[in-house]
């Protein structure tokens, strides 16, 4: 069977400022900096036999320390040439808080220039951008009044979104104001293994409550300069299954779907436009008791169970997709798939991984899932900043090479093309 997907769809991929641009001073390049030896050291509990041959890089502090990344600061021109190669014609990114205000107050027009260039260099190209305004990061003064725990920091954010809006508004139509807010909540206030490295529940509660309402807010102001703007949150899903069926475990996803998703949703479900989806694997929940975190859940990864892994042992179920559409149906709602990704430094599986993904997720739009668009997470190998693994794990379409700059795209990355140029699945 072959599947058609509508004209006007966007296909893209994504990235994030901190992960790809270089150069960044902000809370992760010092928490970085502090904490390289101490990550350095501990790759030997954190990865598998396996992993720690395949990757060496793993147990040398560099790895942790972002630096200059892939200089997609000042190689962005290139970089955006080839997506274009690619037949892309979307493109997620996001723009740096701690440069365009790296002291309170204090906006920087060169980098406030810098941005406008990079949003025109898209938009020559033909190729549609997305604009996150917050990924994770915080410029230092913003670290120094505690961060998101701070109701002040509310203030600022909306006076830095301000800014953006003003300046770019005219060149930019879709915007997702926060990334993935429940995946920061979790690993950087309640596990504790990102900046700022908490693990204190109410605190947790606080970031929730003070980044509600700075999405909230961003949207109003993002709307009231520009009618048709199309503003929406990135929002990490997963498909959660029972490790095994016994009720408890059950009923832990209906709270875990609660605590990551739904609370979430329901409180911002009057300013969003579109959802964005961000999906990456399933998770097999079982409720365990002992050792620290490990009494509330355990996730054991599909690969144990014979099914396919990427490079950072995480099973990769397609078919996920589809269920964590077919839920998010409900709320009536453009979707577009703002990351969806694997690691595979070999370039083994990635092909596999998208088209298969791209089954599933037309499958879910013929059942009613109003998808428009596909971001693959990511253009770029980059710094993977989530629990702060470093450079090892390859995420990209094309391969960088750290220490020459120079950009290989992967033969999978032309697999992706041959999709975009059809814009059909076959089944
Ligand atoms: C997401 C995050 C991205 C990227 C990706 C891969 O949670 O938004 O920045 O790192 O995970 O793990």
């Amino acid at each position: 069977m072959t599947l058609q997907l509508p004209k006007g769809f966007y296909w893209g991929s994504a990235t994030s400022a901190h992960q790809v641009e270089g150069g960044n001073v902000n809370d992760w390049s010092e928490w970085e900096k502090k904490n390289a030896e101490r990550l350095a050291r501990e790759a030997k509990e954190k990865w598998q036999p396996w992993q720690q041959e395949r990757f060496p890089e793993m147990f040398k502090p560099e790895n942790y320390i972002s630096g200059r990344a892939c200089d997609h600061y000042h190689s962005y021109e290139k970089d955006f040439d080839i997506a274009k190669s690619l037949g892309q014609n979307a493109h997620r990114f996001s723009i740096e808080w701690s440069r365009i205000e790296p002291e309170q107050g204090k906006f920087n027009e060169k980098e406030i220039e810098h941005y406008r260039k990079v949003i025109l260099a898209l938009k020559k190209r033909g190729i549609e951008p997305f604009v996150t305004l917050w990924h994770w990061t915080n410029p230092l003064w913003i670290r120094d009044i505690s961060g998101w725990e701070n109701k002040k920091t509310i203030e600022y954010f909306l006076r830095y979104a301000k800014s953006i809006v003003e300046n770019y508004g005219d060149l930019v139509k879709f915007w997702t104001p926060l990334n993935e807010p429940s995946v920061y909540i979790g690993l950087s206030y309640i596990k504790g293994t990102q900046p700022p490295g908490i693990k204190n529940i109410l605190r947790a509660n606080r970031v929730f409550k003070n980044l509600i309402c700075a999405y909230r807010g961003t949207y109003e102001l993002i709307h009231k300069f520009k009618k048709d703007a199309q503003v929406g949150v990135s929002h990490y899903t997963t498909y959660r299954l029972p490790a095994q069926n016994f009720f408890w475990n059950h009923l832990l996803i209906i709270i875990l779907n609660y605590l990551a998703s739904g609370r979430f949703i329901s409180r911002i479900k009057n300013s969003i436009d579109f959802l964005g989806v961000q999906y990456y694997r399933p998770e097999f929940i079982k409720l365990k008791f002992g050792g620290e975190w490990a009494w509330i859940l355990e996730k054991p990864e599909m690969a144990d169970r014979g099914s396919w892994a990427n490079d950072l042992g995480w099973g990769i179920n397609p078919e996920g997709l589809y269920f964590v559409l077919k839920k998010i149906k409900k709320y009536k709602k453009p979707i577009y798939i703002t990351e969806c990704g694997t690691v595979d430094a070999k370039d083994n599986h990635r092909a596999r991984f998208i088209r298969e993904h791209l089954i599933w997720l037309a499958k879910a739009m013929q059942e009613g899932a109003d998808v428009r668009g596909f971001f693959y997470w990511s253009l770029l190998d980059n710094f993977e900043f989530v629990e702060v693994r470093g450079f090892w794990p390859r995420y990209g379409l094309v391969e960088v090479n750290y220490k020459s700059l120079e950009r290989k795209i992967r033969p999978s990355a032309f697999e992706y093309k041959k999709i975009i140029e059809d814009s059909t699945i076959e089944v």
